[in-house]
């Protein structure tokens, strides 16, 4: 009989009982099975109402950056990531800046964009006078949607009103900006919309059709800045500036190549994106709207992306480097006040709002892009790569705790970091070879 994945009603089961469906389906073994078990200290009632037909956990490995300091303020960072060598590489940035005062960080109130969309408006700039002309009584009936927020200070503060040329005719597009405070303000900013949507399609004399938040959040920016000074640069065959002029010379690359710009950019969210996870976070927001934020910078240049971050030397010839980028992560409401895991992270942080996170993800930013481009500009990324990519090898290759270093240094002296020669290897070792 063929399987069917039409299962109705698997999401009223229990999880013992999807984890039994689940197992049947593609012949588990009770060993394969035990790798979904929420960790002691993992409530699995909590994971159960986070999303639908929970089945268990996917943990990511966890690890501190250490060494940041940004504005005066010392931070150990949490980043739950897969990939090796990202946490040395921030740490690594972070004692770099250190030496010159830190990262220098500041941040946007955190104001996000909800959009409503109009069609079929007849006189859509007499429309977008209407609707303007509306603007106090627009906002104060977005507020009444949430007097909680309007209390704490933030809420709707501002409408901007947009006509848009579209493949379907001119539509007009409200943007409502709305100050989320602590939240990533994707419920307060949706339920806004949603609330004025009716009277704006009035105004406008059209229907409106989408009313949800927008990624590119342009209002809500993070920034830092750090100098990574010269002297400490220099290798065993460079100086500290041959090295500031190679990372001047990647940057330009990015500066110039989307190519290389989309590579730029991912390593910059390794490090964003990782702390974006440990604190509970959507990080598919984040990254949408860094992606976009950086191409909608490069349009009015010709480019078609540009990097998130820029590189100078200073007068006495040091790198500065800064970054800046939407940051719409929140502290209340989402994931991060409800997952355990996320929570202990987050106090491990000691960020008191939203926008100090933002803070610690644009230096984070920027640290592992620095040591991205100082690793491509010197020794080459592999070379730290290949042993911790070792160290993965010999683990799977069945290696013990106590037999992996030797593992791992024989790989890497070989240069040969396969699974097929670390299996090899650690038959050698055990046979004393
Ligand atoms: C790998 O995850 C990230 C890098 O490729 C980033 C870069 O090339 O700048 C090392």
């Amino acid at each position: 009989m063929t399987r069917s994945s039409d299962l109705s009603g698997f999401y009223r089961k229990s999880i013992a009982e999807r984890r039994e469906v689940a197992r049947e389906w593609a012949g588990l073994t009770d060993e394969e099975v035990r790798a979904w078990e929420f960790p002691p200290g993992v409530d699995p009632a909590t994971i159960d109402r986070m999303i639908e037909n929970v089945i268990g956990v996917m943990p990511l490995p966890l690890g501190l950056a250490t060494h940041f300091r940004i504005n005066d303020k010392d931070y150990l960072v949490p980043m739950a990531i897969e990939e090796p060598s990202v946490v040395a590489a921030a740490s690594n940035a972070a004692k770099v800046a250190r030496s010159a005062g830190g990262f220098h960080a500041q941040s946007t109130d955190p104001v996000m964009i909800g959009q409503v969309q109009i069609m079929d408006v007849h006189d859509p700039a007499a429309a977008r006078l209407r609707i303007l002309h509306a603007r106090t009584e627009l906002l104060a009936a977005a507020n009444a949607k949430d007097p909680v927020l309007v209390k704490f200070g933030g809420g709707a503060k501002e409408l901007e009103v947009r006509i848009l040329p579209s493949p379907r005719g001119t539509m007009v597009i409200v943007h409502l900006l709305v100050d989320a405070r602590d939240a990533g303000g994707m419920n307060a900013v949706n339920t806004m919309c949603e609330a004025l949507a009716p009277e704006l399609a009035r105004l406008a004399g059209g229907r409106s059709v989408l009313r949800i938040i927008s990624n590119l959040a342009i209002h809500r920016l993070a920034r830092a800045r750090a100098t990574f000074p010269a002297e400490q640069l220099k290798t065993e065959t460079m100086t500290g500036a041959e090295v500031v002029d190679g990372i001047l010379d990647a940057y330009a690359f990015a500066v110039a190549d989307p190519f290389r710009c989309a590579t730029h950019n991912k390593g910059i969210m390794n490090g964003i994106s990782s702390v974006v996870v440990a604190t509970g976070n959507d990080f598919r927001a984040i990254e949408s709207g860094a992606h976009t934020f950086a191409a909608w910078q490069a349009a009015p240049t010709g480019a078609v992306i540009r990097p998130l971050t820029t590189y100078e030397k200073d007068r006495d010839g040091n790198l500065v480097g800064t970054i800046e980028f939407p940051a719409p992560v929140g502290l209340i409401g989402g994931a991060t006040a409800v997952h355990p895991t996320a929570k202990a992270n987050v106090k491990l942080l000691g960020v008191s709002s939203a926008r100090e996170l933002g803070e610690v993800l644009a230096s984070v930013g920027l640290a592992q892009n620095f040591s991205a481009l100082r690793a491509l500009a010197t020794e080459g990324i592999q070379r730290g790569h290949m042993e911790l990519h070792a160290r993965n090898m010999a683990v799977s290759a069945g290696a013990r705790p106590d037999e992996v270093d030797r593992v791992v240094a024989r790989l890497v002296a070989e240069r040969a970091v396969r699974f097929d020669r670390a299996k090899a290897v650690l038959e050698e070792l055990r046979a004393g070879r």
